[in-house]
């Protein structure tokens, strides 16, 4: 029996999640490979060939990869690569290419990936936006398509996904809703199928995931699935699992991710996500052309203001380097600063090892206020004062509630707002933008903030402790 015959015996009788290499010794220059629910992929070199996790294992070597499915089994050999599946029928499969370098894997002269990533911002966020809407104004999604038939007949969308990816989600449906006028779920997706969902054909199912490979993300896909959903992923791994199995895809064109900690994914997934409203609003008429065309320009703006935040960051870094002993910091927001609070609280926990909790500032006086002591550090985003609908007054409202009971108040808020100084121990500033828009400008002082913090203690800012880049595993 040969070794890619003996691979498909063993992983018959396999259950649960597995990604298996094996070599004979007897043949040292082939190496046999099968998975299941667990990442492997194909580098295909120049008298080489490579199998590993992620294109980043082999990507100085080569840049075109192929990608390995479900229960199929791989050989190879420095100058050949068969797929076979189960029954030993071989698979053909076109290789793909993978748009970044080594370089862009690299630091780039960035002291942690983590410090590169953050500043690679900018550019995620326009390379996602970049050539994304034809001259009709159709968004081109990346792979698989959903015919506007369906997306014209949905009646619900569902978001699922895990940790950041989630509160993108929870960014996205504020907008999603406003454009469209579709009532949008957010669901961890570690609970979205234990929960009896009500989903069907009228479904759209969103999973966003940088990794593509989340299990819990994974599996709420399948069971979507499973309902008759239409399932559109926004992932940044191209080749994913989730990016295979959806029906159609949205790549997040962040490159790659290297920390364990999301910043430009995150940024690059309410991205996408905009996108997809912009585009379901145009489908459905919900909006004008001129209309997208405006949102569209708006965000198109929004990579220089991402860049001003980071050019104008030392006073944050500055007070994250006098709060190395804080043991507890509370993050506030409202509206769309709500999942930026959930954010800023989860990048201190995962970076800073200090616990954290993000509320919706409305909240408060519902019972997290008695957390609230003498010299309690409270970040609070706040809304623009701009605006008939502003919250601005709701959230300074909220500043006073806590600076009442001894907490210190530190606030982000937009350009111009001179209130804010009033409330606030200190303001760090953020570029005007659409309201809607403003957590890809307001999330970038608090991952710094987490960064420098962590760093201050002299912790693994790409490595935080108990943390995988990708949980393959329910
Ligand atoms: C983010 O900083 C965390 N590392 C984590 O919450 C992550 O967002 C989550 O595990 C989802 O990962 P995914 O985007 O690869 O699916």
């Amino acid at each position: 029996m040969g070794l890619a015959d003996a691979m498909r015996l063993i992983t018959r009788r396999l259950e649960g999640a597995f990604t298996l290499l094996a070599v004979d010794a007897r043949e040292p220059r082939t190496v046999v490979g099968a998975r299941r629910n667990s990442p492997l992929v194909i580098g295909l070199g120049e008298g080489e060939n490579f199998l590993g996790s992620d294109v980043v294992a082999f990507i100085e070597h080569t840049r075109t990869a192929l990608e390995l499915h479900q229960d199929e089994v791989v050989e190879i050999t420095p100058d050949r690569v068969t797929i076979t599946d189960m029954k030993g029928l071989v698979v053909e499969r076109e290789p793909y290419h993978v748009d970044w370098d080594a370089s862009a894997a690299q630091k780039g002269g960035f002291s942690t990936f983590m410090e590169k990533e953050i500043h690679d911002q900018p550019t995620a966020v326009a390379d996602t936006l970049r050539g994304r809407i034809d001259d009709r104004g159709r968004l081109q999604l990346d792979g698989g398509i959903i015919h506007e038939t369906v997306l014209n007949s949905i009646d619900k969308i569902i978001v699922v996904a895990c940790g950041t990816a989630a509160y993108a989600g929870l960014v996205g449906r504020y907008a999603i809703e406003h454009w469209c006028r579709i009532p949008v779920e957010v669901e961890l997706a570690h609970e979205f199928r234990y929960r009896d969902p009500v989903v069907g054909v009228r479904t759209l199912v969103v999973a966003i995931s940088q990794s593509g490979e989340t299990m819990d993300t994974i599996m709420a896909v399948r069971h979507a699935q499973q309902q008759g959903a239409p399932v559109i992923a926004i992932v940044n791994t191209q080749g994913s699992t989730i990016a295979r199995e959806a029906d159609a895809v949205l790549y997040t064109r962040a490159g790659p991710e290297i920390a364990v900690a999301s910043t430009k994914a995150f940024l690059a997934q309410i991205t996408a996500v905009y996108l997809l409203g912009i585009y379901l609003a145009e489908l459905r008429g919900n909006k004008f052309p001129d209309e997208i065309e405006s949102l569209l320009e708006q965000l198109d703006a929004i990579p220089s203001k991402i860049q001003r935040v980071l050019d104008t960051s030392e006073p944050i870094r500055e007070l994250a380097r006098t709060m190395a002993n804080e043991r507890t910091v509370l993050f506030l927001g409202r509206h769309v600063g709500y999942p930026v609070a959930l954010e800023g609280a989860l990048k201190l926990k995962e970076l800073a090892y200090i616990h954290a909790e993000g509320f919706a500032a409305g909240e408060l006086k519902h019972g997290p206020i008695a957390l609230v002591e003498e010299g309690q550090p409270v970040f609070i985003v706040l809304p623009s004062p701009r605006g008939r609908e502003s919250l601005h007054a709701k959230v300074i409202s909220n500043v006073q509630e806590v600076r009442a009971r001894g907490a210190r108040t530190f606030v982000i808020a937009e350009e111009g707002d001179t209130d804010a100084a009033n409330y606030a121990e200190q303001v760090f500033y953020v570029p005007s933008a659409p309201v809607l828009m403003t957590p890809l400008l307001s999330v970038v002082p608090l991952q710094i903030f987490a960064l420098e913090l962590a760093a201050a203690k002299g912790y693994d800012v790409d490595q935080p402790r108990n943390l995988a880049k990708s949980v393959t595993v329910e």
